[in-house]
């Protein structure tokens, strides 16, 4: 399994279909599945359920996976320990943009819950993840101007 994490905006669902291609194997986006497993989007189940309700869905969707693909993690995904450590089992590829191109692609973006708040606190849960981030990763990719199709290249010459 190669899990792709980072975070939000930083391209993981649009690289994770390239790179599934590329392999010729099945691309799983967390998200939307646990999204219609659910029955709920993800600001739905936030307001009517919390976010620790959301964890625990991605928790048990990471703990059913099987077989092999590339999937496309939500951004909090290593917010757990227990999370990092069923990853890593598999492959996992930080894909890692600067600030200013997160704040670049998601400036008008609002259906994310937990892209909320002021500029400063956004700021703070970004540099917050960092380390989680690279400590989960055995591979770092970054992002920033590349093509889609470039970056799934050259995960795929890591792999
Ligand atoms: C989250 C990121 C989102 C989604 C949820 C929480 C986060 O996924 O899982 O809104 O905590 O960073 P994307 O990274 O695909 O935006």
């Amino acid at each position: 399994m190669i899990y792709l994490i980072g975070f939000m905006g930083s391209g993981k669902s649009t690289i994770a279909s390239r790179l599934a291609e590329k392999l010729q194997c099945s691309c799983i986006e967390m998200d939307e599945s646990i999204e219609k497993q659910e029955g709920l989007t993800i600001p739905e189940m936030f307001a009517q359920h919390g976010e620790s309700y959301f964890r625990e869905k991605e928790r048990d969707f990471l703990r059913s996976l099987e077989g092999e693909a590339v999937v496309s993690t939500g951004g909090g995904v290593i917010l757990s320990k227990e999370n990092c450590e069923m990853m890593r089992e598999g492959t996992v590829i930080y894909l890692h943009a600067g600030w200013e191109t997160i704040v670049h692609r998601l400036k008008n973006d609002t259906s994310r819950p937990l892209w909320s708040g002021d500029e400063s606190e956004k700021k703070q849960r970004f540099e917050d993840r960092l380390r989680l981030y690279k400590e989960a990763a055995h591979h770092v990719v970054v992002v920033d101007d590349k093509a889609p199709e470039v970056i799934a290249e050259e995960i795929a010459a890591r792999l």
